[in-house]
């Protein structure tokens, strides 16, 4: 039997800890032969319903599940795990300045930046889900400088996944039958969702849909705004989708990419495609051997030149007010 893989969550007790937790210890993460121990991870005032989720794990009588730490120490939360998965952080409320937010999760994750460098396993692989999640992936990089900088992450594959979902509307196909849709940049809505290189039923997607002004137009903002669009109608921001594209994200690092597909993942870039190094940047990747290599060689127009360069703007001036937070 393999040994069990320790999976930590972080922010454990919140909406997209309680849709993810279930997910991994069923195996929807590591696959259905993979044992695994659930880390849970969330502060003092949700330690109560921190031991809740861990009950309903109990309860659950999840075959997988080999055991659950649920705890408010960081330093017991990260001992010894092999993948971290961030979700706990500081949400922005109503009248709060971007740089009171950015101050505060600048703050969490320096800190379990230290926990994660200090006490997780070697190798240890990090996802980054709370926002601003480039950022925060950015800071938690910094402050764990012997962690290798290709095993931080951030999440933009519910973009992605957001992305596919469109198109497989918009063309009445199956989503599985597209692929290589490609996000660019920031967690946030000046991200670029390009569908130049995806294909659906393996023809060219722009080909199937003959709408450019849709696809350069409505297409791009739906996908932009889709998490607003979800805190409208649900009155709670995306959880089961954030879940299931964090279970993705991690399934594909560590088991590969299919042959002939690439997906995208927020990543610390190294100047490809002209992308200033030194941020972490969604990418079209493939991986391989538990490692992601970042796509080359793909022809970009001026419309993806313009779009990809403002966001990368944008997480440069993120990366500028991060560090003013610091000091
Ligand atoms: P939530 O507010 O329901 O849960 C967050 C949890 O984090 C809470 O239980 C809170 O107590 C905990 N927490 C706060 N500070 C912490 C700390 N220092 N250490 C450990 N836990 C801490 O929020 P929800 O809906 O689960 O979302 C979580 C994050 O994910 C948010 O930042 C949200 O903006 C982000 N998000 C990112 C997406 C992506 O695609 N990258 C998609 C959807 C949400």
């Amino acid at each position: 039997a393999k040994e069990p893989v320790r999976v930590l969550v972080t922010g454990a007790a919140g909406q997209i800890g309680y849709a993810l937790v279930p997910m991994i210890a069923r195996g929807v993460m590591l696959g259905p032969d993979q044992p695994v121990i659930l880390h849970m991870l969330d502060i003092p005032p949700a330690a109560e319903a921190l031991n809740g989720v861990k009950m309903e794990l109990i309860d659950a009588a999840f075959p997988l599940l080999k055991g659950v730490v649920a705890t408010t120490d960081v330093v017991e939360a990260c001992t010894g795990v092999n993948i971290a998965v961030m979700v706990g952080g500081f949400p922005r409320k109503e009248g709060m300045e971007r740089k009171d937010v950015m101050t505060k999760n600048v703050s969490i994750y320096k800190s379990q930046a230290s926990a994660l460098e200090k006490h997780a396993a070697a190798n240890c692989k990090v996802l980054v889900v709370a926002n601003p999640a480039n950022t925060n992936a950015l800071i938690l990089k910094e402050f764990a400088p012997s962690i290798p900088e290709k095993n931080i992450t951030c999440l933009t594959r519910l973009d992605h996944n957001r992305a596919l979902g469109q198109i497989a509307e918009k063309l009445k196909v199956q989503v599985s039958d597209v692929k290589n849709a490609i996000i660019w940049g920031n967690h946030s809505s000046t991200q670029y969702p390009d569908v130049n290189h995806a294909t659906a039923c393996g023809k060219p997607v722009r080909e199937l849909v003959k709408n450019d002004a849709w696809l350069n137009g409505e297409f791009i903002t739906t996908v932009q705004q889709r998490g607003a669009a979800i805190i409208k109608a649900r009155k709670l921001s995306s959880a089961l989708s954030a879940a299931s594209g964090a279970c993705d994200h991690i399934r594909d690092w560590v088991l590969g990419t299919p042959e002939g597909t690439w997906v995208s993942m927020g990543v610390y870039s190294d100047g490809s495609y002209n992308v200033p190094a030194g941020l972490i940047y969604s990418f079209p990747v493939t991986c391989r051997n538990g490692e992601w290599t970042i796509v080359q060689g793909l022809p970009i127009d001026e419309f993806s030149r313009k779009k990809m360069d403002a966001t990368a703007d944008e997480l440069s001036e993120e990366k500028a007010l991060a560090y003013s937070c610091l000091s």
